[in-house]
């Protein structure tokens, strides 16, 4: 039976609040103390987005040049039988103030995670897996024990949700557009599921086993490529900073480009060679999906 729960989050439109808050709600009723940690940091990211500051942390985000971030209760932590880290996704990769956590707590003198049961939280767009296997690692380094992973993504069509999330990100709205564009994000129906998840954590050890699945095999390859594409132009980018930032827009225009053909006409071109390639990539998709899944529960397709 559990006792003490730490949540370790940051949100900016509260929408990994409210998941986490549904994963955790039924502990809390079951008489389990619930502490929460927000990070954050130092210098608040905007929200909504300036076009310059979203892609202004691509290259942090990718190549975890992490930002400063306010002292963590590191105590709690320790007295914690489970902790939840509740992260969203920034270019494929755990955001920067998640990425900040981990840094930090590597200059603790004992890391206040090793040991730890701990649960990965998930609220994106759709594509998380990469992100899903950094942290990992990172959750690895520390001598914490990873037994599950909740991911919530939104169900619309990726077309979709490529034009409605950068849209809500850059300027707050979430109204549908022209009825064939849905409202962007996690919807209540999810939230309900997340809380079923969170009972069935009450008197279990892990969340192997419960029977939901959401490694979307389709999305390995698209994500895998597309890491490539973001570490080259990341570092591309690092690099001018380095030596004159005065040209970091130009080469931040040239990776804003490159994202855009990308997803207009690469993606396609991935998701209908990965039908043609099927039965050849199989077994190496397979052994993906499986380390993924060997940790994962989504609630990502119900
Ligand atoms: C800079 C930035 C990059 C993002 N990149 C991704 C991404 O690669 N994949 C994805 O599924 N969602 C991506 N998102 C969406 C976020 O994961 C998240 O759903 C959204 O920012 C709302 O989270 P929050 O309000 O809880 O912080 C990105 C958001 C931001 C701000």
């Amino acid at each position: 039976m559990l006792k003490h729960v730490v949540v370790i989050h940051y949100s900016q439109t509260g929408q990994l609040t409210r998941a986490a808050k549904s994963l955790v709600q039924p502990m809390q009723t079951s008489g389990c103390k619930v502490s929460w940690i927000n990070i954050e940091p130092i210098t608040p990211y905007p929200f909504p987005w300036s076009l310059r500051k979203f892609f202004g942390v691509f290259p942090d985000s990718v190549l975890g040049i992490t930002p400063p971030i306010k002292p963590i209760e590191t105590e709690l932590i320790k007295s914690a039988d489970l902790v939840i880290i509740a992260s969203q996704v920034w270019f494929l990769a755990p955001s920067l103030p998640i990425q900040a956590f981990f840094n930090a707590m590597k200059s603790e003198p004992q890391n206040p995670l090793r040991g730890k049961k701990i649960i990965t939280l998930f609220a994106c767009r759709n594509m998380w897996l990469k992100a899903f296997q950094l942290l990992k690692n990172m959750i690895f380094d520390t001598g914490a024990l990873l037994i599950g992973n909740v991911a919530l993504v939104d169900k619309s069509p990726m077309w979709a949700s490529f034009i409605m999330t950068p849209r809500w990100l850059l300027t707050g709205k979430t109204n549908q557009l022209f009825g064939l564009f849905p409202s962007p994000g996690i919807k209540e129906n999810q939230l309900a599921d997340v809380e079923k998840i969170g009972t069935s954590l009450i008197n279990r050890p892990s969340l192997h086993n419960i029977g939901f699945s959401s490694v979307e095999e389709k999305l390995i390859l698209p994500e895998w490529i597309a890491r490539s594409i973001f570490l080259f132009w990341a570092a591309t980018i690092l690099k001018i900073r380095q030596l004159d930032s005065r040209f970091e827009n130009i080469f931040l225009t040239g990776f804003v480009v490159t994202l855009v053909l990308s997803i207009l006409f690469l993606l396609p071109l991935i998701l209908l060679s990965r039908m043609i390639l099927r039965p050849f990539l199989k077994p190496y998709l397979n052994k993906i999906v499986l380390n993924l899944s060997s940790t994962t529960t989504g609630v990502s397709h119900v």
